[in-house]
């Protein structure tokens, strides 16, 4: 049977969750993103404590956490760019390989879009790894498409990165046809 996905806001006492769950990622997926496992091994643990309790109530970031039957099992991160557009992105996307396929990642990027709609935004944006063509299908499924937008990764790789655009309209459309499935 497989198991039930369920995904929650970040709760501003889970910075070690979160921390637990970025660490995983950049040891699982080091190809899926522009920090290290260095980075995010060498820094305080108090950072993670202070981004939690700030992305459990704030208008401008947020982090949602997937589970499985209760056990944290993948992350994504949503934000409004600090600028005068605003524009809204979803990133930091991972799913733990045992439990991937089961549109777990479907559920977080829709439950971070349905979020950033709450707070006003019409589009929301995701760079992705040119190489990574798991993600990018991933995304295209979900109805993201080009924006012509590239640009080099800021991690040590250097790779070309693709900005990937979903209009709002569009996601809940694709969302209710997803929890009608
Ligand atoms: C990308 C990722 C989040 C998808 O998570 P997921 O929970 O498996 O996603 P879903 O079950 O919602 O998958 C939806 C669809 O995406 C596509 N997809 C997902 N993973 C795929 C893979 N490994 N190979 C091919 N297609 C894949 C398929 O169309 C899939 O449908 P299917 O399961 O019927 O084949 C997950 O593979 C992951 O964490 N990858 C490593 C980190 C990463 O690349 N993050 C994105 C950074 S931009």
């Amino acid at each position: 049977m497989s198991p039930s996905l369920t995904v929650r806001r970040i709760a501003a006492d889970q910075g070690a969750a979160f921390r637990e769950l970025r660490t995983a990622s950049l040891r699982e997926a080091p190809y899926a993103f522009g920090e290290t496992l260095e980075d995010a091994l060498s820094a305080d643990a108090a950072r993670f404590d202070a981004t939690a309790a700030q992305h459990a109530v704030s208008s401008d970031a947020t982090t949602f956490i997937l589970y499985t039957e209760g056990h944290p099992a993948g992350l994504i991160e949503a934000h409004f760019e600090d600028t005068p557009q605003r524009r809204a992105f979803v990133g930091e996307l991972w799913v733990a390989p045992a439990v991937r396929h089961l549109r777990g990642g479907e559920l977080l990027v829709n439950t971070a879009g349905e979020w950033l709609a709450s707070e006003g935004a019409h589009e929301v944006f995701a760079w992705v790894t040119d190489s990574n063509r798991n993600a990018m299908r991933f995304y295209e499924r979900l109805g993201f498409g080009p924006t012509g937008d590239h640009t080099r990764s800021a991690g040590a790789s250097g790779e070309l990165e693709s900005l990937l655009v979903r209009h709002v309209q569009q996601a809940s459309g694709d969302a209710s046809h997803a929890s009608s499935q």
